[in-house]
Parts: C-alpha cells; structure tokens; sequence
C-alpha cells in the first residue's frame, strides 16, 4: 500500500501546488492513497469548505489539519459532514469531527490520525501520549494501516514520539514547520517516520508567507498580518510511504520535494 502524504498546504499556491503535480506524483509513485495536511490551506490560516472540497476534487482522499483547525471558525458548520477530514484528536475544544478516521483503499483499511504536540504551542489539548495510547488500546486487534500526522514544532517532542510508538503503528509523519526535514526513516520495530513533511506553497517565502511582511514583523515588530505572494514559485513537499498490508509495518519511506513553475492561479 502506497501512501503519499503532502506537506502543510499554505494558501493559493500551495493548493496549486498539490492541484499541478498530485496526477504526476500517483502515477509515478503508484500510489494507492494520499493525504494532505490542510491547515492553512484558506489563506495561510485554516480550512473553510470551498477549499477541501477543491483539495478533494484534486484527489486528496484525506486532509488532516493541525493548530490551525479553527482559524476559519466555518469548520465547525461542516465538520460533521466532511468525511475526509481529521482534525486534531486531543484538542480539549468540541468543534465535532473526528481525530482518527479509518477510510479504506483497494480494499485495505487506512487508519489517520492527527495530533497535536504540546511544545511552543498555545492550544490547551490533552497530552498526545495518553491520547493516542489509548486510541490504539481501544481498536487492539484492527486489521489496519495506521497513518499519524504528528503536528507539532519541536523536532526533539516528534522524535520522542516516534520512539514511543514504534512498533505500535505503521508510520509517524510531522508536520507543522513547513520545513521538510532529511530524517525519513524505518525505526527498529517498523513504524515509518519523519521529523517534518515540510509544506506546500511559496518556495521563496517564510514558511509559505511573503517574506517582506515576515521580515517587518521579525526586525521591526510590525503588527501587519502576513501577505502571501500569490505569484510566487510553486513548491510540493511530500512523503510516500510504502507499508506492507499484511504485517502493516513501513517497507520505504522518503521524503520528495519539486519546485515548480510561477502560476497566477
Ligand atoms: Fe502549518
Ligand atoms: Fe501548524
């Protein structure tokens, strides 16, 4: 079971970004089932329908999101009925939706679950040890590949978590830095895992943002939002990850990042 998983999709042009190279990226890497972290996909903050539903369009089978869950409080209208998506399993706010959904693909069950870590992070959950300790507790036994979007910020919090469920599920991707990191690996016990996925968006922003209004805030403490350059270069950032069906331990993991061309839309 071939699985891609793209990076934090930032604003227009990260959607465009997946939109441009998810046919080519299935076709060459076979892939059976692709998720995509769509927290900033509206405007660099959140998710509103408009842009799942394109995402899904495009072929993403399923969007997980991350601290960014309710930047566009309109989640919380269509949470329930969007069926492809993940929001964060331990967040102490109740907005509905789900934090682990198992879909199936060619006739094998994919289990993704999204979490959130607790290091420089604002949001009040409840600790991502004990909650997705006690998920996997509570499915023993299921006959399914198990996928975790781990977003968080400190590259140390991921690692330890990797360590923690190795073994216990079949793959551990971060996400949350946009910065793709070069430690895609196979831990002892066969769960696949990376630090960071990186991010879809702007290749020559911060983190996927214009990086002139950026720039003003970090030397000038300027409390203007972020702009996002919507001509700015193409990037994907993505992993796949291949895990055997039978055992449903990772077989590969690497991560792949193209840039692409300008696009106005
Ligand atoms: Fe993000
Ligand atoms: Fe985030």
């Amino acid at each position: 079971m071939k699985i891609l998983f793209f990076g934090d999709i930032v604003g227009q042009v990260g959607r465009n970004a997946v939109k441009h190279n998810i046919e080519k990226l299935v076709k060459k890497y076979q892939i059976d089932f692709v998720i995509a972290n769509g927290e900033n996909a509206t405007h660099g903050k959140g998710l509103i329908e408009k842009h799942y539903n394109e995402l899904i369009d495009a072929g993403v089978d399923c969007i997980t999101l991350g601290n960014h869950y309710l930047s566009k409080n309109m989640i919380v209208n269509y949470i329930d009925d969007a069926t492809s998506l993940v929001r964060p399993l331990n967040i102490s706010k109740r907005i509905g939706g789900e934090g682990s959904v198992v879909f199936e693909a060619n006739g094998v069950k994919i289990r993704v679950t999204n979490i959130l870590g607790t290091a420089f992070m604002q949001e009040e959950v409840a600790s991502p040890y004990y909650s997705l300790k006690s998920l996997i507790d509570n499915n023993e036994g299921e006959d399914a590949i198990h996928i975790v979007d781990f977003h968080a910020e400190a590259t140390g919090e991921k690692m330890s978590f990797g360590y923690c469920f190795d073994g216990l599920v079949s793959a551990i991707v971060g996400t949350h830095t946009h910065v793709q990191t070069n430690d895609a690996k196979i831990l002892e016990n066969g769960t696949g895992f990376i630090t960071d996925v990186g991010m879809c968006g702007a290749a020559n922003g911060v983190l996927g943002f214009d990086k002139d209004t950026v720039i003003q805030k970090t030397i000038f403490g300027s409390n203007e939002r972020f702009d996002l350059d919507k001509e700015d270069q193409e990037m994907v950032n993505a992993v796949v990850i291949d895990v055997d069906e039978m055992s449903h331990k990772t077989r590969e993991i690497f991560a792949i990042s193209l840039l692409g061309e300008k696009h106005n839309g």
